[in-house]
């Protein structure tokens, strides 16, 4: 039997190599010291367990995690990647973000960020498209894109429902989304709405001479999924939309390995885990799963909207989005991305015209902003909704205000005096 010694997963002489993939935690002991906390954390996330066992074996101890940088309750822990089977993201979770959670040792375990090393992270197909390929698809060059999402939310027939997309289209939108909760209910089913919409979408295109895309939700069990896919591919879609956290991780990697259209990620449920700032995980291990699993847009917040998520936070994750390398900062650490591709950060919740000058400030062109009610909510409807959206974006690229460019565009005018100025 091989002895375990006191706190053997903690060595703070060790530095990382490049074959590891490292956790930055913060961790708050319970009913011990922290240092005993941390060794169990670290133990239990890699190869250990309570209590020495008999069957150790002397090479199972050198795939042992070990917690390097202890500062504060901040600890950084070092994974030999062997640990890890490449290609899926449940298996790193079922290990870094698993049992963990749930131990008596810990009164908060927050898993802020994960630094992943070459190998692992090569093993994943990453972004199809991206940013990128987005621009190329929709023809837009250098604006951010404008989006909506078609409200109500839930309970629109199949027929109003590519009514409201057709006229965010042709007022200005180039991307139209179903809502999160939206899949294949009996008022809107997936295939009468698939086809309905994306023909919706067509003429919108047509009339407008500007490409348009739809972002028809497919998540559902994995072969029902899938063969929703397949629909919206044979229906000429260039987009398909996951839910990847109450769809599952391992459900958007099927996703991306057998569909060939551009995956539009929303993140609904992740503030379960992702709020409580001493427990959980971070929207930012989320993001970064989200690129390595390979969408092409994803949900990240807005700073200023109805969501949480504050704008040093918004910032950080957009940079880890749409970066080649990112540099570390108190709650991230480096990250090389070794060639995949950037994701579009797409800026959703509670958005209006009067925000697009502050989310084009703070996070750059390179993004996606949808409204939903900023959109339909406007007193004269859709269609000038959508127009005002694209019109804040055109004032904004052209660097007026939009009270200065409001005086021309009567649609962008009408929403600044319904909503109000945005003071940032
Ligand atoms: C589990 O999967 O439930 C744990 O690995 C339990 O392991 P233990 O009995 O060694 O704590
Ligand atoms: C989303 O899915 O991001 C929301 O439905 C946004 O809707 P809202 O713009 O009406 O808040
Ligand atoms: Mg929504």
């Amino acid at each position: 039997m091989v002895r375990e010694k006191e706190f053997a997963f903690i060595d703070q002489s060790y530095r990382p190599t490049s074959n590891d993939l490292v956790c930055l935690f913060r961790v708050t002991p319970d009913g011990m010291g922290l240092k005993e906390a941390v060794n169990n954390v670290a133990l239990e996330s890699s190869v250990g367990t309570w209590t020495p066992v008999s069957s150790n074996q002397k090479y199972v101890n050198k795939l042992g995690a070990k917690a390097f940088a202890i500062s504060g309750n901040w600890v950084k822990v070092a994974y030999p990647q062997e640990l890890f089977e490449e290609n899926s993201i449940s298996n790193i979770l079922s290990s870094v973000a698993g049992n963990v959670f749930g131990m008596k040792c810990v009164k908060g375990l927050r898993l802020e960020d994960i630094k992943f090393p070459k190998k692992l992270l090569k093993s994943f197909a990453g972004p199809r498209f991206g940013i990128e390929g987005y621009r190329k698809i929709l023809k837009v060059k250098d604006r951010p894109l404008v989006g909506t999402i078609v409200k109500p939310k839930l309970g629109l027939k199949t027929k109003d429902h590519a009514k409201v997309a057709y006229e965010a289209w042709v007022g200005g939108c180039d991307l139209v989304k179903d809502d999160e909760n939206l899949s294949s209910q009996k008022f809107n089913p997936f295939e009468k709405r698939a086809v309905k919409t994306l023909e919706a979408c067509d003429k919108a295109a047509e009339e407008t001479g500007e490409k348009k895309g739809y972002l028809c939700n497919v998540t559902a069990e994995a072969m029902r999924m899938l063969s929703r896919a397949d629909l919206l591919k044979e229906l000429g879609s260039k987009f398909v939309m996951h839910d990847i956290i109450t769809g599952g991780f391992a459900s958007l990697e099927t996703l991306r390995q057998n569909c060939k259209l551009g995956i539009h990620a929303h993140r609904a449920m992740h503030g379960a885990f992702t709020e409580n700032p001493n427990h959980g995980l971070s929207m930012m291990c989320v993001a970064d799963f989200a690129r390595m699993a390979g969408v092409d847009s994803l949900h990240i917040g807005t700073g200023i909207g109805k969501m949480r998520g504050g704008k040093r936070e918004v910032k950080e994750i957009d940079e880890e989005m749409e970066s080649k390398k990112v540099g570390k900062t108190k709650h991230r650490l480096a990250q090389d991305w070794n060639g995949l591709k950037p994701v579009f950060a797409v800026c959703s919740g509670g958005i209006y015209p009067g925000h697009v000058p502050y989310l084009m400030k703070n996070f750059g062109d390179d993004i996606i902003i949808q409204a939903g009610g900023g959109c339909h909510g406007h007193p004269h409807g859709t269609k000038h909704g959508a127009t005002a959206m694209r019109q804040a974006v055109d004032a904004t690229m052209k660097g007026e205000t939009l009270e200065h460019y409001g005086r021309s565009h009567s649609e962008l005018m009408e929403a600044m005096e319904f909503w109000g100025k945005v003071r940032f």
